[in-house]
């Protein structure tokens, strides 16, 4: 029965994809995918620049046709079986959705949508497609990435926010805890909630208000392994 299951909220970061082959952020010295991120991932890019933007947004499209799910995403969705498991995702990839998880919240965006550079409830799904210069919205507006760029607002927020203060347990896998508001989301968890941070930097910490935190210095593949292994024995 849905309503007896208890909620796990994970927040999952760049890390939980690498081991599909898709790069983190911040391992690059501030590049992404040989891009310097503020041009890529900032209004003023996407201003100075447009045509290059559109390109390396259609590069990590065409490279997350390629990609998939692996054991730490496939490990979430099991766990749909003894949870009613929120994923709460700052990434653009899909391969939550892929591995079959069913509840996803992308705070940042999906690289498979579009949207109006006029109006942001314009949004289409493109699949893997590329968009280009001319290509434009119903209202006659260019059409830019639906990705949530540094300095502007993350809508989902406030959702993101209620869901994770009505979690049983909550996990932040494979993010560096570097990028707000996301970063902050875990301090709203109930203190009666269990916190797990998987990584395998000993750099990602969390300043609990008397949660119980348990750490697992782990890639996500086995990381998610071993949180099943608590989890499921839980669940019995
Ligand atoms: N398994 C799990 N974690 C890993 C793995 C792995 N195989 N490899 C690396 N990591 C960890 C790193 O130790 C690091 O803590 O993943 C984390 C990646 O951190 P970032 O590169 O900072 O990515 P993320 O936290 O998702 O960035 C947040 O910043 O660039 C913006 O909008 C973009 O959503 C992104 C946001």
């Amino acid at each position: 029965m849905e309503s007896n299951r208890k909620k796990l909220v994970v927040l999952t970061g760049a890390g939980v994809s690498a081991e599909s082959g898709l790069r983190t952020f911040r391992d690059m010295n501030g590049l992404w995918e040989e891009y310097k991120v503020e041009d890529v991932a900032s209004p003023e890019g996407w201003h100075r620049n447009p045509e290059l933007v559109l390109r390396f947004y259609n590069e990590r499209r065409r490279q997350l046709q390629n990609a998939k799910p692996n054991a730490g995403h496939t490990g979430l969705a099991e766990l749909e079986r003894c949870y009613d498991i929120t994923i709460i995702t700052q990434n653009v990839d899909n391969l939550h959705e892929q591995a079959g998880s069913t509840k996803v919240l992308h705070l940042h965006g999906m690289l498979t949508k579009v949207r109006s550079s006029v109006d942001e409830r314009l949004v289409y799904d493109i699949g893997y497609k590329d968009i280009n210069l001319g290509d434009r919205c119903e209202k006659g507006s260019q059409l830019r990435p639906h990705i949530v760029w540094f300095g502007e607002a993350v809508p989902a927020m406030d959702l993101a926010i209620d869901i994770a203060s009505e979690a049983d347990i909550f996990v932040v896998l494979g993010t560096s805890l570097n990028v707000y508001p996301a970063a902050s989301l875990y301090r709203y968890i109930p203190t009666h909630a269990p916190l797990y941070v998987i990584d395998p930097s000993n750099d990602v910490t969390v300043s609990s208000k008397g949660n119980r935190v348990t750490y697992i210095r782990e890639k996500a593949s086995v990381g998610v392994l071993q949180l099943m292994e608590i989890l499921l024995k839980e669940c019995q």
